[in-house]
């Protein structure tokens, strides 16, 4: 019998990365590849990367340096390159990195394991061709792990949307939807496994169904998830707010399931830079959803990414930004420095800001928002709620879950309780979690 060999890999950036490489590692499996946690041993080394902003990139590159040495000491270890900082780059990474063996596109998984066995035989090979829209709709990741209390399931992939400041849409390709009966069928055999939660993935999903007229939109596909035996919670990210439509609004009033939660990413709170992002909505328009939202679902949690430092955003520009956060009262955000992302419009705007005006704003940016979080997860002390109880917390004795706002609780309890939804006593709030009482 042959020895087993050994895979390294490592995920960068969003959950479809985290996704794509469980995809990865099943495929690879199929070609004797066994996960490791340690990269000194390893026969292949996979990183699966992210490019939507500059620092992301830069790490891959670190990264690969870091790795290098094992290399020399193993010449026969392979090195592997995937995702969208492959896409973007393609045979341009072979040439930049002399010790790299191979390249595969964010459209290219599914020829994984043969571009590996190729390497295997000494060929440097880079394939990052888009693929027409047929064949990715047989090779959506499919989830085949068993087990597990939450997952994500991927409904459509790519971006239409072209925010002018953005990467993805070049490194992901054109929007396509996932055939709700493979979908369904998915999260049936989850069920029948014990999954009790799923998240419906996709960079936009409430754009889901939109360019395929033999397929449910996205709220008549959350029914559809909603009508499955065993799945008691649903989730799904990221909207789009100018997609969000009424029968969506109207699934958080008539779907228990669904949980009251929605990231509903603003990027910025003035109109005028809006228009520049190209989002698509102006802030009272966002406002607008978000009271929507708010009058069907009173307590829904609402989470936010924005952009600092957009080139022209002037000091007004920015207090928009602050007043939208404190308005809408996120229970938490994402904030990030706008980075020039290569081939997207806003790289050719004027008005780039100086780095230390930009890390200024997002330090006041991030300040009020902390404040703001503090104040909502303290806000529900002395309130029971429903948690799904996902694993073992880092302290002894305790264990971990959500509530339906998606924030984690950590109680006093034991792992036999994993699995199941328990009601909890918030008894304190924190930054990042809350603490509880088994009720
Ligand atoms: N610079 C900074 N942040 C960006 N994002 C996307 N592109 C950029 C960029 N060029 C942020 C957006 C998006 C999140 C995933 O990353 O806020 O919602
Ligand atoms: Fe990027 Fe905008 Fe598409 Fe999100 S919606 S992936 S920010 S282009």
């Amino acid at each position: 019998m042959e020895s087993p060999k050994f895979l390294y890999l490592q995920t960068f950036g969003c959950q479809m990365n985290v996704s794509d490489s469980e995809k990865i590692a099943s495929l690879l499996a199929g070609v004797g590849y066994e996960l490791t946690e340690e990269s000194a041993a390893a026969d292949l080394i996979i990183l699966n990367t992210c490019t939507v902003r500059a620092k992301a990139e830069e790490r891959v590159y670190r990264q690969l340096e870091n790795l290098r040495p094992l290399k020399r000491k193993k010449p026969a270890l392979l090195f592997g390159v995937g995702g969208c900082v492959a896409q973007q780059e393609g045979e341009r990474l072979l040439e930049k990195i002399p010790y790299l063996d191979l390249v595969f596109g964010t459209h290219n998984l599914h020829r994984i394991p043969q571009i590996v066995l190729a390497a295997e035989e000494g060929r440097r090979l880079a394939e990052v061709d888009f693929i027409d829209n047929e064949t990715r709709m047989g090779l959506f990741p499919v989830d085949d792990r068993s087990g597990g209390v939450t997952r994500f399931v991927t409904v459509m992939q790519g971006c239409d949307n072209y925010c002018s400041y953005c990467i993805v849409p070049y490194v992901r390709g054109r929007e396509i939807s996932r055939r709700s009966a493979d979908i369904v069928a998915e999260i049936r055999l989850m069920a029948a496994n014990g999954v009790k939660e799923v998240t419906l993935l996709g960079q936009n999903v409430n754009s889901y169904g939109l360019n395929d007229p033999g397929q449910p939109d996205f709220a008549g596909l959350l029914r559809m998830v909603a009508a499955i035996d065993g799945i008691e919670r649903i989730r799904f990210t990221t909207s789009h707010p100018k997609d969000i439509t009424r029968p969506l609004i109207d699934c958080f009033a008539e779907l228990p399931k669904l949980c009251a939660h929605i990231h509903l990413p603003a990027q910025a709170g003035s109109s005028a830079v809006l228009a520049r992002m190209n989002r698509g909505y102006t802030r009272p328009e966002y406002m607008e959803k978000v009271a929507d939202l708010r009058s069907v679902r009173p307590d829904i949690a609402i989470t936010s990414d924005i952009i600092v430092g957009f080139p022209g955003e002037t000091e007004e520009d920015f207090t928009e930004t602050l007043s939208l956060v404190e308005e809408t009262g996120y229970s938490d955000i994402f904030s990030f420095l706008y980075s020039q992302r290569p081939g997207t419009a806003a790289a050719d705007f004027d008005g780039d800001l100086p780095y230390d005006m930009k890390v200024e704003r997002l330090d006041r940016l991030m300040a009020i928002q902390k404040k703001i979080t503090r104040r909502y997860s303290e806000a529900l002390v002395g309130t029971v709620q429903e948690v799904l109880v996902e694993g073992a917390s880092k302290r002894t004795g305790q264990v971990f879950g959500r509530t339906t706002y998606n924030r984690i609780v950590n109680f006093d309890g034991d792992i036999s309780l994993v699995g199941r939804l328990v009601d909890v006593e918030i008894i304190e709030g924190y930054q990042n979690s809350q603490l509880g009482r088994l009720v």
